[in-house]
Parts: structure tokens; C-alpha cells; sequence
């Protein structure tokens, strides 16, 4: 009870310093409270035991995570990636996941869980593939992109200049440096842009035709809509797909868009790195989020059409609004969480 009055007592304050703030806060909770309760579930339309989800992005990670989780409820599921052992071990996973009813003999299980080695980089391995479901399935309902690359080095440092004492060391960036550094980009664009593109021109004439609740879930990252140093590859390569995953969303209104946006999650997504730098933050593996509970707020939010989801919820919000309203106070977090100090 003193716990309570005190927190009544916090409020009142609040509201008392900052009625508008006060104001404005309980309007975007009764307007979230409303859409809870008014929001039809996917799963009355479209029964999870029907549901055929495609993840691209699934030999690891998360989308191995999500894989599980789909299998677990009874979904059918195809898992892509181009590490073929990967990619078996965890059909292997799936299989003995699937609920005992949905999986009567061997054929069921294989028709039921695909694995399929592909690039999400090439055309023709992304169309193949579609082929390949519309045989296997008659269509697609779900389609999760959570492939994607690092990149960790300060951009200057990838073009070979060190910083020291105010200078740079050499003083400019010779060709070769800017060439790598465009390399670095080239390959990451590639990888977090140009495959979650091909994938969804690919695939959502299929989602659209064959699925009475077509969705797509984009795993975006928290740094695509927050600045970070080191990141300057990463993110905003990581923003240039979700936005244009966010506008497709209104060029397809009868598809359900979701993009999910996490802070460090564990794993060895740093491995992916495609200017070799090394991990500045606290280890992912210690202090990231468990890639089972991305998974499965992953599934939550397909199932309630959320379209826009933070990871944690609080600190990425608050990183989210904060950088409009106090830029140089998120950047100054930024610089401590990855141990930046501008020389
Ligand atoms: N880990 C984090 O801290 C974190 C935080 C926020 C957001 N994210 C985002 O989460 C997503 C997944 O990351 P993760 O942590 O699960 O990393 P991960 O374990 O490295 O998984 C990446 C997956 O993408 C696949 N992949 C990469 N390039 C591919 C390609 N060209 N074609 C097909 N598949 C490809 C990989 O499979 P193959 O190598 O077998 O092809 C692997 O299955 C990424 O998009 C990342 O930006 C990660």
C-alpha cells in the first residue's frame, strides 16, 4: 500500500510539473487499451495448424528461434539459409518439435518442415524457392526476413584513418581507403536492403493470392531508427529496409506488416561482420536479450497485427522519442554503450 501511495504520489506530481506530457501519455495507453481490445486475433482467421510460414534467415539466430516456435505450435515452416548442415540441423529440430498430431508419419513431418538452401541475395535462388512452395504448399501465409549482416567499425577507421589527438593519422582518405569503405557499405546494403527487397517483391503477389491473412515480419533492429557509433554502416542499412518495408505496408494494406526492432540480442550475429570489427559493447551473450523471447515476441505481435515493436519495450521508446525531443542527451548513451570516446 506504501508502495502504491508513493507511486500515486510520483503521478501526481508528473501531471502537476507536466500536464501535457500527463496528457498526452494517458491518451496513447486508452488508445492502445482500446485497439487490444477491439484487434481480431490472426489466429481466428487463419488456424495455426494451417498456417505456412517461410523464414529466410533461420540456419541461426533468431530466425532458428522463431523456427522453433512456429514448429512447436504445428505450423507448417520452410527454413532458408546457405549453411546447408545448419540448415538440417535445424529441420531436424523442428521435426521433433511438431505436435504429435500434426505429424503423423515421416511424409507429413517432411511436408510440414522444408529446408531449403538459398541466398536471399539472388533473384533466381528467391524465385526458385517460391516455386518450390507454391508446389509443396499451394501457397504461403507468413513470410519472416531475419537475415541479415554486421558491421562494427567507425566508418573513417574503415577507410584506414586512425584518430588521434584531434587529427586524423594519415590526414585524408586515399582511394584504396574510400574503396574500402564503399565495400564495406556495398556488402552490407546488399545484405540488410537488397534481400529483405527481393524477398518481399518475390513474395508478396504469392502471400497475397494463396493466404486468407497474408504477413510479414521484417527483424529490423533498434539501430535502424537510433543512431549509434561504429554502427554508421549497420544502421542506417538497417533503416533503408524498414522503411521500406513501413511504406510498403501502405502500398499493401491487405498484407499485415510487422517490424520488429531489438537492442543486443545474443548469438554470433557479430561474426556476420562485414568490415571485421570488433565488438565494443558488453557482451551480447551475457547481457543481450534471449533470442527465444525475441522469437516469441515475434509470433505475439503477428498474431495481434502489431505493426511496430521495440525490444525491450521501455529503453527502446524511450531511445526512439528521446532522440527528437533530446538528441545530444541519446547521443551521449550511444557513445557509453559501445565504449565510444571521439579521439
Ligand atoms: N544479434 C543482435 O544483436 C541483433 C540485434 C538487433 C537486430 N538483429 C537483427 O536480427 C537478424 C538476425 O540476427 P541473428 O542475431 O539471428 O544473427 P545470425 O545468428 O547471424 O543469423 C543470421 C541468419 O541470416 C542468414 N543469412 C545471412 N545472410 C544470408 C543470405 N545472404 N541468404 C540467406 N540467409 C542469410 C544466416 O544463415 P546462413 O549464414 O546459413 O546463410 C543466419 O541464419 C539480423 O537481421 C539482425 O540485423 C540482431
Amino acid at each position: 500500500m506504501d508502495a502504491l501511495a508513493s507511486a500515486l504520489d510520483v503521478v501526481k506530481v508528473a501531471v502537476k510539473c507536466h500536464p501535457n506530457i500527463a496528457l498526452l501519455a494517458a491518451l496513447i495507453t486508452g488508445h492502445r487499451i482500446l485497439q487490444r481490445l477491439t484487434r481480431k486475433q490472426r489466429s481466428s482467421i487463419l488456424p495455426r495448424l494451417r498456417e505456412r510460414v517461410l523464414i529466410v534467415g533461420a540456419s541461426s539466430g533468431i530466425g532458428r528461434a522463431i523456427a522453433h516456435e512456429y514448429a512447436s505450435r504445428g505450423s507448417s515452416v520452410c527454413v532458408v539459409g546457405r549453411r546447408e548442415h545448419q540448415l538440417n540441423v535445424v529441420a531436424e529440430e523442428c521435426a521433433k518439435l511438431l505436435p504429435n498430431q500434426t505429424a503423423e508419419d515421416s511424409s507429413d513431418k517432411s511436408r510440414r518442415i522444408l529446408r531449403i538452401k538459398a541466398d536471399f541475395n539472388s533473384v533466381e535462388d528467391m524465385v526458385a524457392l517460391r516455386d518450390q512452395l507454391e508446389r509443396e504448399w499451394g501457397g504461403l501465409d507468413t513470410l519472416i526476413v531475419s537475415a541479415g549482416v554486421s558491421a562494427l567499425r567507425p566508418l573513417l577507421e574503415v577507410a584506414g584513418l586512425e584518430r588521434r589527438d584531434g587529427a586524423f593519422y594519415p590526414p585524408h582518405a586515399d582511394v584504396e581507403g574510400v574503396k574500402h569503405a564503399v565495400s564495406a557499405a556495398t556488402a552490407a546494403m546488399q545484405s540488410n536492403y537488397i534481400g529483405p527487397l527481393i524477398c518481399v517483391t518475390t513474395f508478396i503477389p504469392l502471400l497475397s493470392s494463396t493466404s486468407p491473412s497474408p504477413s510479414v515480419l521484417l527483424v529490423s533492429s533498434l539501430a535502424a531508427v537510433v543512431p549509434a557509433p561504429t554502427r554508421s554502416i549497420y544502421a542506417s542499412t538497417k533503416g533503408a529496409s524498414l522503411l521500406l518495408y513501413q511504406s510498403l505496408a501502405i502500398e499493401h494494406p491487405y498484407i499485415a506488416f510487422t517490424h520488429i526492432m531489438p537492442s543486443s540480442v545474443e548469438g554470433d550475429f557479430r561474426a556476420s561482420a562485414v568490415d571485421g570489427g570488433k565488438v565494443r559493447e558488453a557482451d551480447p551473450n551475457k547481457h543481450g536479450l534471449k533470442r527465444e523471447a525475441v522469437a516469441k515476441r515475434c509470433l505475439e505481435a503477428i498474431e495481434n497485427g502489431e505493426k511496430a515493436v521495440f525490444m525491450p519495450v521501455i529503453m527502446g521508446r524511450i531511445a526512439h522519442f528521446g532522440y527528437w525531443l533530446f538528441p545530444s542527451l541519446i547521443e551521449r548513451f550511444a557513445a557509453r554503450k559501445y565504449k565510444y570516446v571521439p579521439a
